[in-house]
C-alpha cells in the first residue's frame, strides 16, 4: 500500500474531471478515474500521467445511467493503489428536459448519473475515506439556484447534489469532510451559440468565462487546506451569481 494519497474523480477523461485529474497530479497524488464513452480520451490519460510518474495513474470504466455495483467499483478502485483519500463526484449528464421531454427515461439518465450516484458511491467509499480522514467533493452548479430554464430534471439533480452534500457534510463528519463547488460558465456546452455566450459572458463581473484549472485550483485548496471546511458549497463563477 502507497503512502500517497489517492484521488478518485468520476467522469474524468475530459474537459473538466480531466483538468482536475491533470492538476491533482502535478501535486503529487495518484488518480484513478472513471470514464463511461471515452474510452480512448481515458487511455490517453492514464499513459500521460503514468508516463510522467509510473504506477500513478488508473482507469475504470462505469456507466451511471445504469449502474447497481457501486461496490464492485468501489472494490477495483481500492485494488489499484491500496487506499482512496478523496472522492470527486464530477460525472454528469446535462441536456434540457422542457415540460413535455420529462420521462421515465430522462429522468433516470439524468438523477442516476448526478444524483444517485454520488450518494451510493459515498455510502461504498465512506469506511475507507473515514480510515484516511479523507473528504468528498461534489460538483455541483451556480444554477441550483435560480434554475436553468428548460433544464428541469437536470437542475432537480443538481438541487438534490447541494443537499446531499450538507446531508452527508452531517452525516459523515467528524472524519470525513463533505463539500460542493459550484462552476459558473467554465467550458461551454457544444449546442451554445455566439449570441448567448456573449449575454452570459457580459453578466459575468470579470467578463470572461474560468478556466477548468480554476474549478481544479479550489479542489486542491479544499483537500489540502480545508480542514476546518465542510459542509460548503463553493461558487467558482467570476461573479457570475452577482447578476442572476
Ligand atoms: N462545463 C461547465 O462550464 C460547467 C458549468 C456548471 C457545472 N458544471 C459541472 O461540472 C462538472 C464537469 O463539467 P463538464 O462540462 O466537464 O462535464 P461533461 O463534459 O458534461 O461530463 C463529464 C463526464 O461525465 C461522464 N458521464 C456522463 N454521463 C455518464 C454516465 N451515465 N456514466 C458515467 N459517466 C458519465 C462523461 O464520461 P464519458 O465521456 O466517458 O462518457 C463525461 O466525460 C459536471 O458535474 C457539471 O455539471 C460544469
Amino acid at each position: 500500500m502507497t503512502k500517497i494519497r489517492t484521488v478518485l474523480i468520476t467522469g474524468g477523461a475530459k474537459r473538466i474531471g480531466l483538468a482536475i485529474a491533470k492538476y491533482l497530479h502535478q501535486y503529487g497524488f495518484n488518480i484513478i478515474i472513471t470514464y463511461n464513452k471515452s474510452k480512448n480520451d481515458a487511455e490517453k490519460v492514464l499513459y500521460t500521467l503514468n508516463n510522467n510518474r509510473s504506477n500513478s495513474c488508473a482507469i475504470i470504466q462505469a456507466n451511471f445511467s445504469t449502474t447497481k455495483s457501486y461496490n464492485s467499483l468501489y472494490n477495483k478502485a481500492l485494488k489499484v493503489f491500496g487506499r482512496i483519500d478523496v472522492l470527486i463526484n464530477n460525472a454528469s449528464k446535462f441536456y434540457p428536459t422542457k415540460i413535455d421531454m420529462v420521462n421515465d427515461k430522462n429522468w433516470a439518465d439524468i438523477i442516476n448519473t448526478n444524483l444517485k450516484t454520488p450518494l451510493f458511491l459515498s455510502k461504498s467509499f465512506f469506511p475507507e475515506l473515514k480510515k484516511r480522514k479523507g473528504s468528498i467533493i461534489n460538483i455541483i452548479d451556480i444554477h441550483v439556484n435560480p434554475p436553468l430554464k428548460n433544464h428541469i430534471i437536470y437542475n432537480l439533480s443538481k438541487a438534490g447534489l447541494l443537499a446531499l452534500t450538507k446531508s452527508l457534510a452531517k452525516d459523515l463528519a467528524p472524519t470525513v469532510r463533505v463539500n460542493g463547488i459550484s462552476p459558473g460558465a467554465i467550458m461551454w456546452p457544444k449546442s451554445i451559440n455566439k449570441k448567448r455566450k456573449k449575454e452570459i459572458i457580459s453578466k459575468i463581473a470579470l467578463q470572461r468565462i474560468g478556466e477548468p484549472d480554476d474549478i481544479a485550483k479550489a479542489i486542491l485548496f479544499l483537500i489540502t487546506n480545508g480542514d476546518y471546511i465542510t459542509g460548503q458549497n463553493i461558487n467558482v463563477d467570476g461573479g457570475r451569481r452577482l447578476n442572476m
